[in-house]
């Protein structure tokens, strides 16, 4: 069966149930999951993201693509599919800003391993293993917290978030009564 053209996914926002979540392993990749990893990956690229979890797009599933470098390297294109990941390992500590599509315009300092290694399984089913450091290690860690219902927002200190919550608290004030948020259109 011939795989459908990537849809463009409307991404959650702050205060949205779906990113509060833990997600559910992947079963099975069928036909049907690697369309929705197609969508995930076409998405990701549309909205100018280096990474983008299932959660983030509604889905409560243990998947997330990263590709951290694609904007730096002339444009080439690379994305790493993660289904049903897992960290092996850590290594050293290390500071550095990040955002997330799931909060616009927000930016924060969050400490994160500086090296990371991880497993899993690719869109065909396959094991891959990658050693990363760098923007690749944070965007993993990143990525793999909004499988649990992680947010980076979450990792600020204290005294920082008092200063945020105004920015969450508007950012949640567009989420319906259904906990559905693709923010303001
Ligand atoms: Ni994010």
């Amino acid at each position: 069966m011939k795989k459908k053209k990537p849809d463009l996914l409307p991404i959650r926002i702050y205060g949205d149930k779906t990113l509060r979540k833990t997600a559910e392993p992947v079963s099975d990749i069928t036909l049907e999951i690697r369309e929705f990893i197609d969508d995930l990956v076409y998405t990701m690229y549309e909205k100018d993201g280096v990474g983008l979890a299932a959660p983030q797009v509604g889905r409560s599933l243990r998947v997330f693509v990263v590709d951290p470098f694609w904007f730096r390297e002339g444009g080439e294109k690379n994305p790493r599919v993660l289904v049903n990941p897992k960290f092996l390992e850590f290594e050293g500590q290390v500071e550095s800003e990040e955002g997330c599509l799931s909060l616009p315009e927000i930016y924060e300092t969050v400490m994160r391993a500086k090296k990371a290694t991880i497993e899993g399984l690719n869109e065909n089913g396959e094991n891959v293993h990658y050693e990363a450091e760098g923007l690749f290690a944070r965007a993993l860690q990143h990525e793999n917290d909004h499988l649990d219902g992680i947010l980076f927002t979450d990792k600020v200190p204290k005294l920082k978030k008092i200063l945020l919550r105004k920015k969450l608290n508007e950012l949640k004030s567009t989420t319906d009564e259904n906990g559905f948020n693709i923010g303001k259109h």
